[in-house]
């Protein structure tokens, strides 16, 4: 007898990417659809609330639409519908959170309220047989940077995270300081590849020896003041510096970010006897990230497995809230349709 199949329809706004993705099992991907908005925010260096939302108001339908359709699933076959609702830009995830509900309340299925940090720490795990636990999990994004204790995928225990800018609006900022492209991330691996890291030395708060909350605001004026002099007064030495001189400041400053995450995820993981390093979000993408947390767990004794999320899924995505879906589906944690969109969480 075949057995069948949960199906579980995700679907993701809080940011600037409207997204819907079908997951089977919580690990079969029969469908991810992600319309990114970055164009329309490249122009003002950074996301404009009311430019997403409209946007997403545009988007949402052919993108659900184009998901059911990509995964061959009729709606009859969809079990339930789970969307991001928290944290996030209220007025972009407002956008998911109707279509969920109008979805759910419409075909009459099960409504899932997923936490996007969750959903990104999950996103580490797609493809992969259960980890040994307990893992520390680094999820560093535009929005956030967070460690996590992760015994289970309905309750990781938040451990640590910024307490002013995140590490994805750090590399963000320092780009537009550089005249680099949004989205910086990208734009500042790029221009460090032709660059020396030890060029400069760009200070990173520690935050005391225990701490496992991160500061990345100081590095962003850091940077500010060594290119515009630190009375600000000064010209803007950015226009007149060579290539060289640009790869240079990007390379210093994403090795100084870098190694703050993975000392902290170190100091995280010997806190709670990790097994496990799960890595996740949209920093997660940053080549130099990925390798220097491989190091680290390859160094520690004994050796840590490092777990880190496909490159497609780091940024943001549908297939992650439809997968972290599935084991609240299996442990019957539905939300109701009044559920509402929240900034926090
Ligand atoms: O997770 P995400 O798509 O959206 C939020 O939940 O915020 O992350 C977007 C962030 C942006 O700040 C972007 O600059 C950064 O991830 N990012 C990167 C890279 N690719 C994206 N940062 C560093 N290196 C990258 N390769
Ligand atoms: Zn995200």
């Amino acid at each position: 007898m075949k057995i069948k199949q949960i199906n579980i329809l995700g679907i993701e706004t809080s940011c600037d990417e409207t997204a819907a993705a079908v997951v089977a099992e919580g690990k079969v991907i029969k469908s991810s659809v992600v319309a990114s908005q970055t164009k329309l925010h490249e122009k003002y260096g950074g996301v404009v609330p009311e430019i997403a939302s409209r946007a997403h108001i545009e988007k949402i339908y052919p993108v659900i639409a184009e998901a059911i359709t990509q995964a061959g699933v009729g709606e009859d076959n969809i079990d339930a519908i789970a969307v991001a609702n928290q944290p996030g830009l209220t007025v972009a995830l407002i956008v998911g959170v109707t279509a969920a509900k109008t979805l759910a309340f419409m075909w009459e299925k099960p409504l899932i309220a997923i936490n996007h940090l969750h959903a990104h720490l999950q996103s580490a795990l797609l493809g992969q047989d259960s980890p040994e636990l307990p893992a520390a999990a680094l999820i560093v994004s535009g929005g956030h940077t967070s460690l996590y204790d992760y015994h289970s995928p309905l309750q990781p225990v938040l451990l640590g995270s910024t307490i002013d800018d995140a590490a994805g609006e750090a590399f963000d900022k320092v780009a537009s300081i550089l005249n680099l492209p949004y989205p910086g991330g990208p734009s500042i691996e790029k221009a460090a590849k032709n660059g020396d890291s030890k060029a400069i030395k760009f200070p990173v708060s520690m935050l005391g020896k225990d701490s496992l909350d991160f500061s990345f605001s100081g590095i962003k004026t850091a940077v500010l003041y060594y290119c515009h002099g630190k009375d600000m007064k000064g010209e803007n030495k950015v226009d007149s510096m060579t290539s060289e001189e640009i790869a240079d400041i990007a390379a210093s400053f994403q090795s100084a970010v870098v190694d703050a995450l993975v000392k902290k995820t170190k100091r995280a993981a010997e806190k709670i006897g990790a097994k496990t390093i799960l890595l996740g979000g949209g920093v997660a993408a940053n080549t130099e990230l990925r390798t220097r947390l491989q190091e680290m767990c390859d160094s520690m004794t004994p050796a840590r497995k490092l777990l880190v999320a496909p490159k497609q899924y780091c940024t943001d995505n549908a297939v992650m809230v439809a997968s972290l879906a599935y084991y609240k589906f299996k442990a019957g944690l539905f939300a109701d349709l009044t559920l509402e969109p929240k900034s926090t969480g």
